[in-house]
């Protein structure tokens, strides 16, 4: 698997008016999230005030049940039903509509899921478009970027196959192709190598890291010591609440 044998990927849209360029990126304060069981709640996430600048690299790490996807899927802008404010550069993205929302995401996110969430009724080749579809980009440029990540990630010889004729690992690549396709302002990343070789998880790594040199925002969450030090910041997540937020070299 060789990813950087080829020239960088076309220029996409740029970062628009409608979220102006700043340090901080992503600004959460006192966010919460529960969940009701009868007469009591359990608390997943408490008072995370945590802010995100633009460009950075930051692992989200902490045990099993911390509440690191359910941060990052708020994050990405899935889940609504929580507390809190999120401001994503200057848009609150606690009072945007759910329209709203779903639009600033495709326009900015890109989401690897902890188990893929690949669509059963679409082929590789298709899970590629998807992305670039939400883009004004012509449809020879989009197939000319489609064939492009698929070279990158050694998987051409899938691209016209389904999720469920794809090895788990073959899966979580194009879960990852899928997230970075269309240069995305902010990579999130929940474990994006937990399935993959050593070598091939070292290998997103360093696209992750290339990408955040040329001034991707990535969050990920891992459980790896070796992938966190690709970023430069931890936020240590411990029975939903912060517990630890450190700078690594
Ligand atoms: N629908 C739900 N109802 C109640 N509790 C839930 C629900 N969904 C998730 N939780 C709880 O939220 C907590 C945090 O889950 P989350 O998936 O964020 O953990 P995680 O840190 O990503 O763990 P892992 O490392 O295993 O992926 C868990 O204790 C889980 O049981
Ligand atoms: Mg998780």
């Amino acid at each position: 698997m060789v990813f950087f044998s080829r020239s960088p990927q076309p220029t996409p849209p740029s970062f628009d008016d409608a979220v102006a360029p700043s340090d901080v990126l992503i600004s959460l304060h006192q966010l919460e999230k529960s969940y009701a069981h009868g007469t009591s709640r359990s608390w997943v996430l408490r008072r995370i005030t945590v802010d995100i600048k633009d460009g950075e690299f930051v692992s989200i790490m902490g045990p099993s049940g911390a509440g690191k996807s359910t941060l990052l899927h708020i994050l990405g802008m899935h889940d609504s039903a929580w507390s809190g404010e999120y401001y994503f550069g200057s848009q609150p993205v606690h009072r945007l509509s759910p329209k709203d929302r779903a639009a600033l995401h495709k326009k900015h996110i890109g989401f690897v899921f902890q188990s893929y969430h690949l669509l059963d009724h679409l082929t590789v080749y298709e899970h590629l478009d998807v992305p670039l579809s939400y883009r004004d980009i012509r449809k020879s440029e989009r197939d000319s970027m489609v064939c492009d990540i698929l070279d990158r990630f050694a998987i051409v010889g899938k691209k016209d196959l389904y999720p469920n004729q794809l090895s788990g690992g073959q899966q979580q690549l194009v879960a990852v192709a899928r997230a970075v396709i269309a240069n995305p302002k902010v990579i999130l990343a929940d474990e994006p190598t937990g399935n993959l070789h050593s070598s091939q998880g070292r290998e997103i790594m360093e696209l992750f890291k290339k990408l955040n040199d040329g001034g991707t925002t990535i969050i990920q969450v891992t459980h790896s010591e070796a992938n966190a030090e690709y970023g430069s910041r931890i936020i240590a997540l411990k029975d939903g609440w912060v517990v630890g937020a450190a700078q690594s070299q």
